[in-house]
């Protein structure tokens, strides 16, 4: 299940980080007793004993300066130079010199902070995680960012930033968690964005537009969501290069058209398909009925005609299939019959005879003249910007309130 996977990529993010900062006892008393552990750091080091530190109390001064409200207090101790100790600002010892501490997490969710991300931030190039899901940040990405070589996770869904695709992200060697979603984000996807190396990208609710990139690949990512943006053009076939580790695809309302190609079918990790709200036309690839993982498939509201398939019905693992708003016109074997195989679906609003809640006999007839050759339908796909995102679980555990999903992948996670 999808919360099953975000908790699988939250594990594996975590002990990730843990290498990386090799202070797993800091961060785990910063977990449970905050107060305790800063106490205890305190007797160790002296805050401001290094000029890392020192750059981060420079930083952090700066970005307060931009910050212009904070109904929560979140910054109201964001004074001296004991960074360590402010709200949401967490320390760790450096992975490349074991007796100085420095600053290696933001976690600022949920703090209703409006203002701006200055270019100091830069500065704190120890930087690990960024969380700053659910404020009221905005203008853009800084690109001195780019200075945050050990970035794992960053999170900035839920804010009001805004411009190109902050393609700074894309110079972070480490990043392994990509959240964009729910900012105003706009224009073309960078292709390299499939090329990198992270396992979750979430990028839907902005204005991204773009066609999906003709060629994807080299990307490691397990989930993928793009929904609600303005993309257009088709799936196309090269999405089969994902199929060593994509396990949940979402291209919700995204504009695409054409056939779903056959090597969907390809993706044998799937566990959810979702391609609802499109303009898909044509059938069913049969290729899905090889994707023994599938647990939820959702092709409503598409342009899709033909036969569903028994192939797909008799998946073993299919929980929920939704096809409803679509022109099916029949229905094979078993796929009659769902309920018999304790699936939940919704089949409304198609061209099946025997099947109540369906379209007119007009509105099939008008359709059906028109049959759909997929080796026809033209894959309007982009050789440059390139429409396809994701977005990642919450990260968690380092910080003291992980961030909750309402559903799994599209919900704002507000809290
Ligand atoms: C924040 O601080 C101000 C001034 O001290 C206070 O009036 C307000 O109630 C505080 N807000 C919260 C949410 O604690
Ligand atoms: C990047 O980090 C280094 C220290 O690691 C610092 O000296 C430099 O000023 C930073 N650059 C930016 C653009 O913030
Ligand atoms: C689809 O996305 C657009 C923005 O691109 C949004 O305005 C619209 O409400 C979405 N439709 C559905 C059904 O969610
Ligand atoms: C099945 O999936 C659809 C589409 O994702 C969803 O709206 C519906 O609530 C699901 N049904 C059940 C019973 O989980
Ligand atoms: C579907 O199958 C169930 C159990 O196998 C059966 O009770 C039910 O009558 C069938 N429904 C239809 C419409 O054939
Ligand atoms: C739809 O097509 C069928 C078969 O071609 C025909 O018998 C029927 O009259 C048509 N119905 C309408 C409403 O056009």
């Amino acid at each position: 299940m999808a919360s099953s996977l975000l908790c699988s990529i939250t594990i594996r993010s975590l002990l990730v980080l843990l290498l990386h900062l090799s202070s797993l006892s800091n961060y785990l008393a910063a977990k449970h007793n905050q107060h305790g552990y800063h106490r205890h750091r305190s007797h160790n080091h002296s805050p401001t004993s290094n000029q890392r530190l020192h750059q981060a109390y420079i930083a952090l001064q700066a970005w307060r300066r931009v910050i212009y409200s904070d109904p929560n207090n979140f910054t109201t101790n964001w004074v001296g130079p004991d960074v360590c100790s402010y709200k949401g600002i967490y320390c760790a010892t450096a992975t490349d010199d074991p007796k100085i501490r420095v600053v290696a997490g933001i976690d600022l969710n949920f703090a209703d902070i409006a203002g701006f991300l200055p270019n100091e931030l830069g500065l704190l190039s120890d930087l690990a995680l960024i969380h700053l899901n659910s404020n009221r940040l905005c203008g853009i990405i800084p690109q001195s960012l780019t200075n945050l070589s050990l970035l794992y996770e960053l999170d900035v869904s839920n804010n009001r930033f805004v411009g190109p695709f902050p393609s700074v992200v894309l110079s972070l060697p480490m990043l392994t968690y990509l959240d964009l979603r729910y900012n105003e984000f706009e224009g073309p996807l960078p292709p390299q964005l499939f090329q990198k190396k992270i396992d979750a990208i979430f990028i839907n609710n902005n204005r991204f537009t773009s066609a999906v990139p003709a060629f994807l690949g080299g990307t490691s990512a397990s989930v993928v969501v793009i929904a609600n943006n303005n993309f257009k053009g088709c799936l196309p076939p090269s999405i089969a290069n994902l199929a060593d580790t994509l396990e949940e695809l979402l291209l919700i309302n995204t504009s695409l058209t054409g056939c779903l190609p056959p090597e969907v079918g390809y993706l044998y990790k799937l566990r959810v398909l979702d391609v609802s709200h499109n303009k898909i036309v044509g059938p069913i690839p049969y290729s899905l009925s090889g994707l023994a993982h599938l647990e939820q498939l959702n092709l409503a509201h598409n342009l899709m005609t033909g036969i569903v398939p028994q192939g797909v019905c008799i998946l073993p693992n299919l929980a929920n299939f939704t096809f409803s708003y679509n022109f099916f016109c029949e229905e094979e074997g078993i796929c009659m019959n769902l309920t018999s195989k304790g699936i939940k679906y919704d089949d409304r609003r198609n061209c099946l005879p025997e099947k109540p809640l369906q379209r007119s006999q007009k509105e099939c007839n008008d359709t059906l003249e028109h049959p759909v050759d997929c080796f026809q339908e033209c894959c309007i796909a982009s050789e440059g910007g390139g429409a396809f995102g994701r977005a990642t679980p919450f990260a968690p555990a380092l910080v003291p309130a992980a961030t909750p999903l309402l559903s799994p992948f599209l919900a704002p996670s507000f809290p």
